[in-house]
């Protein structure tokens, strides 16, 4: 007897995302499963692909994403669902939208303003009210969110140069264990950041306090990433000991050229302490980062393209020194001009890039910025770069293992239950790729270009991208410690 399918993929290389060696399998899904993996000829589906040898793989999971607003205001998720991935991990580096009890200030505090410049979403005064709006209006990917620290600081403090009072400890820690209950998967500190950089280890501990109970991550963009990443590396082991919690050391890197190839001794210091404690790591294919435009973070950049301005935003997608030299101003100028704006800073080195991304813990996750108007490329070509011109071009790793860093190893580090692999009973999330093709177009001239070799999306068994196209479904879920 035949079986009849919702959708029935078939002939198709499955790459399961666990790691393990690539099959030749049909797949067939019924609602939002995959319901059999094997030999399905005699049986049928409403809606049938062949693949012809393709890849299907586990949809692609971004571990750290902005996209806080962007699944609210631009739900299709085009720069995301058109690379292949079906969940993000929200509210990184310390800036979430919620909870936001009381007027945001204005102008909104960076690195507040990456999310929102105008202030407008910072609408939801509890983390609860946030994931209902989620849910009310679905995206087309699924998402897992954290609780921002800075978010809280600003949301319960007066003066951010300062470390918390134990009166606004207790406060932030109330709004956290308020969103852990709502269904927050952790929280995210960014120590980096000025609204951040004066709370203390014992500050973030203090709030974070709740996170145990909820089995919560404790993410962060640390205090360094340049001369003392050591410190603050350190920094975040003795916070995830203090909480008894996973730690994830968030788009790990080593900035400024007197630090180049200090990912030998970062990434040996990392594996010993994973044998100690629970700890992840994440990182994304690029040897630029991108962040708010200030005139502290010139230095040591080899170069700086402006990604936003607010006050001159003819000047986005161009280069710092050229619109200084056209304004006949000096860089300092040039930045106080534009402001509030992003920049994209060239500070990292091509061998640390590659070093960590090959590291067998680390996960991939873009660190996209959708609200820019001219974003880094990470936004649209994070995981197809992965795949195409690091795997298939530079051989880094296999296919399988570049699957599993942004698959089967993210969904097994932030507890997302039956994601991330191919398996008879896991969700459907699913992408079908042409393992030959498939590579990033969006670079630093050209940043939003969809990506090349992508042929099909499936979000909770629903098409949301195929052949080029959003097909406009919004099936994504918000997906919390319990689900
Ligand atoms: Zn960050
Ligand atoms: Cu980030």
């Amino acid at each position: 007897m035949s079986a009849l399918f919702d959708t029935l993929i078939r002939n198709a290389t499955v790459v399961d995302g666990t790691g393990a060696a690539r099959y030749r399998a049909d797949i067939g899904i019924l609602g939002d499963r995959i319901a059999r993996i094997g030999d399905l000829s005699a049986d049928r589906g409403h809606n049938e692909i062949d693949l012809g040898g393709r890849v299907a793989a586990p949809g692609f999971i971004d571990a750290h994403t902005h996209d806080d607003r962007a699944l609210l205001s631009a739900p299709e998720m085009t720069p995301k669902v058109s690379q292949g991935v079906t969940t993000v991990i929200g509210g990184n580096c310390g800036i979430s939208l919620a909870p936001m009890p009381r007027p945001i200030p204005q102008p909104v505090t960076p690195p507040l303003n990456l999310l929102d410049d105008s202030g407008e979403w910072f609408r939801f005064s509890s983390f609860a009210q946030y994931l209902n709006a989620l849910r009310e209006r679905p995206a087309a990917v699924n998402c897992a969110m954290l609780v921002g620290h800075t978010t809280l600081r600003v949301s319960t403090m007066d003066d951010l140069s300062q470390p918390a009072t134990p009166g606004e400890v207790a406060a932030m820690r109330a709004l956290l264990d308020e969103a852990l209950a709502a269904g927050a998967i952790g929280v995210s500190t960014g120590l980096f950041y000025e609204p951040a950089f004066a709370a203390p280890a014992q500050e973030v501990i203090e709030v974070c306090r709740p996170l145990k109970q909820y089995q919560g991550l404790y993410c962060t963009h640390m205090r360094n990433e340049a001369t003392q990443v050591v410190d603050a590396l350190e920094e975040t082991f003795l916070i995830g000991r203090e909480l008894g919690v996973p730690v994830v050391i968030s788009h790990h890197k080593v900035l400024e050229r007197s630090n180049f190839g200090r990912s030998v001794e970062t990434l040996a210091l990392i594996e010993k302490r994973m044998g100690e404690q629970p700890v992840c790591l994440d990182c994304y294919p690029y040897t630029a980062g991108s962040t708010v435009l200030s005139v502290s973070r010139l230095a040591g950049a080899d170069r700086v393209l402006v990604s936003w301005s607010k006050a001159l935003p003819q000047f986005a997608g161009r280069d710092l020194d050229q619109i200084a030299a056209e304004l006949g101003v000096s860089e300092a100028e040039a930045v106080e001009r534009l402001s509030p704006a992003g920049a994209i800073y060239f500070k990292m080195d091509e061998g640390d890039v590659k070093r960590i991304l090959k590291f067998g813990p680390t996960m991939i996750g873009s660190d996209g910025l959708p609200q820019d108007a001219s974003p880094h490329p990470r936004l649209w070509g994070t995981f197809p770069r992965v795949l195409g011109h690091y795997g298939r071009l530079l051989g880094l790793f296999s296919l399988e293992m570049a699957v599993h860093k942004m698959t089967g190893l993210t969904a097994q580090n932030f507890g997302l239950k039956d994601r991330g692999v191919l398996r008879e009973g896991a969700y459907a999330d699913l992408t079908l790729f042409d393992a030959d093709k498939v590579d990033a177009a969006a670079t630093y001239e050209s940043p939003t270009a969809p990506a090349r070799g992508i042929h099909m999306v499936l979000v909770n068994g629903v098409v949301v991208w195929r052949e080029g196209e959003a097909t406009g479904a919004r099936p994504g879920r918000v997906l919390t410690h319990s689900e």
